[in-house]
C-alpha cells in the first residue's frame, strides 16, 4: 500500500524542474521571432509547458515551418504559425508575449553593437502588440536587453498603453550561468546554488549576490573574481565557441521558458513567485535610473512587488557602482531612440 502511494506521487510531480503545473488556468502564448536559433527551441519547450493552452509562432521567415513541426509533439496546446504578413493575426487574445527577434553577436560584438538593428525590431513588435494586445504581458530576450525593454516601455507609453506591471526584461540566463557556475566551483549541485543577480543583462551591468548565498558566501580572492567575471561574460564563451554562427541559443531557450513559466504561476494566482528580472523599478530612480533587475514577485497582474537589494558585501557595493553608470547610458539610448 505504502509503495502504491509513493508511486502515485511520483507519477503526480511534474515531469521536469523546469516547469511547474499546478495551476488549473492557461494561457495563449505567443513567440515573435520564432523561426530564429531561441525562437526555435523556446518553441519547443513552451509546447511542453502544462501552463500554456496555445501557442501563436510568429517570424518574418520560417514559423509556419517550426509550427508545423512542434505541433505534432503530444501535448495539450495547440500551435499555430504565421507569416511576415500576419503579426496581427498573432497576436490575437494573446496573454503573454516573447520576444526573441533580432541579430545575435558575432565574436568581437557587445550587447550594443546590435542597438542600430534591433532597436527598430524590438519597436515595431511592441507598436503592434500596443495595437492588438494591449493587455499582454511582455517578455523581451532581444539583447541589448538594458535598452530594448526602455524602447518596449516608451514605445507603450507613446500608444497610451503601457503598464509597468507587464514589461520584462528576460535576465533569467545570467541566473541559470550563476547557479551552474557556482555549483561547480563549490561542488554542489545548481539546486542548492540559487543565487539573486541584479543590475542589467551585460557585461559590468550583471551582478550577482552571491553574498546572500549559503554556499557562496564563503567563496573569497581569485576564485570569487573569475566567478564573477564567468558569470559576467560567460554569453562571450558562447559566442566565442560557436566562431561566427552566433550566440547562446539552448540554454537561452531553457531560460526563457524557464521565466515564462514562473511568471505564468504569477498570472495563475500563485503565492510567493519571486524571480529576477528587469522592470520599472523605483530601486534607483533617484540617481536617474528608471529599469532595474531585482527580485520580483509575480502575481496576477505581473508584477506585484519589487523586492530591494538586501545586505550587500563591499565587492558587492562596487559591482553595483561599476553597474549604475553602463546602466544608466544604456537606458537613456533606448529612449532616445522613440522619442
Ligand atoms: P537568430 O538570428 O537565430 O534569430 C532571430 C530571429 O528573429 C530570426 O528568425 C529572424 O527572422 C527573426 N526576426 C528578425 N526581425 C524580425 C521581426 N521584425 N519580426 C519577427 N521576427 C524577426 O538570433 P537568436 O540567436 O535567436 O537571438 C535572438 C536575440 O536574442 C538576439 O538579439 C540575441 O542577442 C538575443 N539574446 C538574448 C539573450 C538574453 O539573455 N536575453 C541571450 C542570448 C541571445
Amino acid at each position: 500500500k505504502m509503495l502504491a502511494r509513493s508511486a502515485a506521487r511520483v507519477l503526480a510531480a511534474p515531469q521536469t524542474r523546469l516547469f511547474s503545473a499546478s495551476a488549473a488556468h492557461r494561457t495563449k502564448v505567443a513567440v515573435l521571432g520564432a523561426g530564429g536559433g531561441i525562437g526555435q527551441p523556446l518553441s519547443l519547450l513552451l509546447k511542453s509547458d502544462p501552463l500554456v493552452t496555445s501557442l501563436s509562432l510568429y517570424d518574418i521567415r520560417g514559423a509556419p515551418g517550426v509550427a508545423a513541426d512542434v505541433s505534432h509533439v503530444d501535448t495539450g496546446s495547440e500551435v499555430q504559425g504565421y507569416a511576415a504578413d500576419q503579426l496581427d493575426q498573432a497576436l490575437e487574445g494573446v496573454k503573454v508575449v516573447v520576444i526573441p527577434a533580432g541579430v545575435p553577436r558575432k565574436p568581437g560584438m557587445t550587447r550594443d553593437d546590435l542597438f542600430n538593428t534591433n532597436a527598430s525590431i524590438v519597436r515595431d513588435l511592441a507598436s503592434a502588440v500596443g495595437r492588438v494586445a494591449p493587455d499582454a504581458h511582455i517578455l523581451v530576450i532581444s539583447n541589448p536587453v538594458n535598452s530594448t525593454v526602455p524602447i518596449v516601455a516608451a514605445t507603450l507609453e507613446k500608444a497610451g498603453v503601457f503598464d509597468p506591471r507587464r514589461v520584462f526584461g528576460v535576465t533569467t540566463l545570467d541566473v541559470v550561468r550563476a547557479a551552474r557556475f557556482l555549483a561547480g566551483v563549490v561542488g554542489a549541485t545548481p539546486a542548492e546554488t540559487a543565487v539573486t543577480v541584479v543590475g542589467g543583462h551585460s557585461g559590468p551591468t550583471i551582478v550577482p549576490l552571491l553574498s546572500q548565498t549559503k554556499l557562496g558566501k564563503d567563496v573569497k580572492g581569485e576564485v570569487y573574481d573569475k566567478l564573477v567575471h564567468r558569470i559576467q561574460y560567460g554569453g562571450d564563451e558562447v559566442v566565442k565557441a560557436k566562431d561566427g554562427a552566433g550566440s547562446a541559443t539552448l540554454s537561452m531557450a531553457y531560460a526563457g521558458a524557464k521565466f515564462t513559466n514562473t511568471l505564468l504561476q504569477g498570472l495563475n494566482g500563485e503565492k510567493g513567485v519571486v524571480a529576477p528580472t528587469f522592470v520599472k523599478s523605483p530601486l534607483f530612480v533617484d540617481q536617474g535610473i528608471d529599469f532595474f533587475s531585482s527580485n520580483v514577485e509575480l502575481g496576477p497582474n505581473g508584477v506585484e512587488k519589487i523586492h530591494p537589494l538586501g545586505e550587500l558585501s563591499a565587492e558587492e557595493e562596487k559591482l553595483l557602482a561599476a553597474c549604475l553608470p553602463e546602466l544608466k547610458k544604456n537606458i537613456e539610448k533606448g529612449k532616445a531612440f522613440v522619442a
